[in-house]
């Protein structure tokens, strides 16, 4: 089923970045990934992540997505290539499926939680709480419970978490995956602004082509076994996008170039 490799060893990284295209934040250049049971979950991947974008992986399930996000955030190491960041690497924020909140803690508290793992008081953290809250519009709901909020108003919750460290890169792992399309359409449209006014970087996985294409200023697209990227699409229409962009003849003819790629890269997968 999985295809396996003889393992290489890593590339000796370049030194501080010096090779990076001008733009780029992180290059990964010749990254395979293999684990322990010999699943090859990527393989000879080349991505320069440029500084500012919004780059989505979109893929089917198994083709490597959330393992690049984990080799980005030094959740995993690559098996051969290497990932040179220009300039250092730097606070990174990760948003994930599930927005894995302390269900005993306040809003606050959970939002907190970083800058308390960093040593910050809660009186010195209150104005970064209270900032990140706003910013993903929750600023009235400090004092909530999990149990008492909605699966997207958690998801805010989440992205507030992780923005309180004010990560210039922030990794997003299909966080909307499972949520119900109205609460999905408006996180989107949340997002984009959000995205407007941070400036940050985000890496944002997803399978659906019509988020993707929303979100993104570029679309990676890619698939299985081994993990590979097969095609790469610009979105040029300018951020801010609102409903305009989505009802436009714009966003429908990329949807469906992006479509296509995506069944490309599936063919010959077999039925799951
Ligand atoms: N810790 C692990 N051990 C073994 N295999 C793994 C591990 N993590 C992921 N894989 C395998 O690597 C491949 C890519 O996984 P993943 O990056 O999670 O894909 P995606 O996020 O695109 O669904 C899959 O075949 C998956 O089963
Ligand atoms: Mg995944």
């Amino acid at each position: 089923m999985s295809a396996t490799i003889q393992t290489k060893p890593a590339a000796a990284p370049l030194p501080g970045g010096a090779s990076l295209p001008r733009d780029a934040l992180v290059s990964l250049r010749g990254v395979s990934k293999v684990f322990a049971n010999r699943v090859m979950a990527l393989s000879e991947l080349n991505l320069d992540v440029r500084e500012g974008e919004f780059l989505s992986l979109l893929g089917p399930s198994g083709c490597g997505k959330s393992t690049v996000l984990r080799l980005i955030s030094r959740l995993t190491n690559p098996t051969a290539g290497a990932i040179e960041w220009r300039g250092g690497r730097p606070e990174i924020g990760f948003v994930f499926q599930e927005p894995t909140l302390m269900p005993w803690a306040t809003v606050f508290s959970n939002v907190y939680l970083p800058l308390r793992f960093r040593g910050v008081s809660r009186r010195e953290a209150q104005g970064r709480v209270e900032e990140a809250l706003e910013r993903v519009g929750l600023a009235k709901f400090a004092k909530a419970y999990p149990r008492e909020l909605s699966g997207g108003m958690k998801m805010r919750v989440s992205i507030a978490r992780a923005l309180v460290l004010r990560p210039p890169l922030l990794l997003m792992d299909e966080p909307f995956a499972a949520l119900d399309e109205i609460t999905r359409i408006k996180l989107n449209d949340d997002l984009v602004q959000l995205k407007v006014s941070l400036g940050a970087t985000i890496i944002f996985v997803t399978h659906s082509v019509f988020e993707s294409v929303y979100l993104s200023t570029r679309i990676v697209v890619m698939a299985p076994r081994p993990g590979r990227i097969v095609a790469e699409i610009p979105v040029e229409a300018p951020l801010p996008r609102d409903e305009e962009f989505r009802l436009s003849a714009a966003y429908a003819e990329k949807c469906r170039e992006t479509s296509q790629a995506l069944h490309s890269a599936m063919e010959g997968m077999s039925l799951a």
